[in-house]
């Protein structure tokens, strides 16, 4: 009770609790009424865990225990703000109990750079609970999260793009707030999963296309993603598109598994570029790699033969693929 937009609710198996990314208001709202902008709290987003039922505060109380003012619409007036401690609803449209159980505050709560929470960044608001994650014997060593991440709750953040982990004590308090895999550029993350390897699915979004990645211990990432997504994906960069490579890609599958700078079911031709940058022997392996297919290098997931390809071809296509780095390499210099 007392939820505003509860985003993306997760229950933890191991103990029943409820985990909730809680949506706030737009700030200092309070539409048709007088009372000043100056009396209203702010808009918070929070993170919530109930470990049984309570009361959660809206649209009486938000965040670390802030009251809104009670208002009488009919002789729009100001009356005097909500108790936290003894919330009661006196609505006239109110059917249900007057006197409220006293308001449960939040375990993290944010509104633009928020002072206690310095960790979330700054930025707009929208809370994403996922799960806690609960190490299980059937999780790969080499696969699930580093020891630190044990039993964290795994939030993100749909505005900012960040996925991280908050650490709580032995009795369910905030302990820490944890970049989860700090290297990793995610667009919007809407969804948080564990999967059965123990590594954390992340669905988001990131410039008009949904993505399906997973994140896995020792930060690596291995993408899998509907087909259908990726086409609309991101084009070559201007001074690679005439490249004889760069269309004959466009021709092949390449583009089913491979993005120019974004993550997919293949690694991004960026990162590619920038991997094997400084091996003389990166044209010849790589060209041999994908006429051969094969894995092992990125993740798991390996990368199927291209039989009919010629040399030449295949060829033609690592060149283009390995042009990217001089790019980002001209850019860092200036
Ligand atoms: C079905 C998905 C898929 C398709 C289609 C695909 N790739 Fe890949 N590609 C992958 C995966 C997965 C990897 C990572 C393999 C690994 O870890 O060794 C990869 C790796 C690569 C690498 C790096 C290899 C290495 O050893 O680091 C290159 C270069 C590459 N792909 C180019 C291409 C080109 C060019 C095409 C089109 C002709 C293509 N890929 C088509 C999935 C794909």
């Amino acid at each position: 009770m007392g939820l505003r937009n509860p985003f993306r609710i997760s229950v933890d198996k191991k103990t029943g609790w409820l985990l909730w990314g809680e949506n706030g208001p737009p700030n200092v709202w309070a539409p048709g009424t007088t009372i000043s902008k100056k009396e209203l709290p702010m808009g918070y987003d929070e993170f919530n865990l109930a470990k049984g039922p309570g009361f959660y505060g809206y649209p009486l109380i938000i965040t670390d225990q802030q009251a809104f003012t009670n208002y009488d619409f009919e002789k729009k007036k100001a009356l005097p703000k909500f108790d936290p401690e003894a919330p009661v609803n006196d609505h006239s449209g109110n059917t249900g109990i007057r006197e409220l159980p006293p308001s449960q505050p939040p375990l993290v709560w944010y509104q633009n750079l928020q002072k206690e929470f310095p960790e979330l960044g700054s930025g707009g608001e929208s809370a994403i609970a996922g799960p806690i994650y609960r190490k299980k014997s059937s999780f790969p060593e080499a696969l699930r999260l580093p020891t630190q991440y044990e039993d964290c709750w795994i939030i993100g953040e749909y505005s900012r793009g960040w996925i991280k982990a908050i650490q709580l004590s032995d009795d369910v308090e905030l302990e820490g707030i944890l970049p989860l895999l700090p290297k990793l550029k995610l667009g919007k993350p809407t969804n948080l999963k564990i999967g059965p390897k123990g590594r954390v699915h992340v669905l988001y979004y990131s410039k008009g296309a949904g993505f399906l990645v997973r994140l896995e211990n020792p930060g690596q990432v291995a993408g899998t993603t509907p087909y259908r997504y990726l086409l609309s994906n991101d084009k070559p960069p201007k001074q690679l598109a005439k490249l004889p490579g760069v269309k004959l890609m466009s021709k092949s599958d390449c583009y089913n598994c491979h993005n120019w700078k974004q993550l997919a079911i293949g690694p991004k031709f960026a990162d590619i570029a920038e991997r094997y940058q400084r091996d003389k022997d990166a044209e010849a392996k790589l060209t041999m790699k994908v006429m051969a297919g094969g894995g092992g290098v990125w993740g798991e997931i390996p990368m199927p033969p291209h039989p009919l390809m010629s040399e030449k071809e295949a060829r033609e296509m690592v060149k283009a693929i390995l042009a990217m780095k001089e790019l980002s390499g001209k850019r860092k210099k200036k």
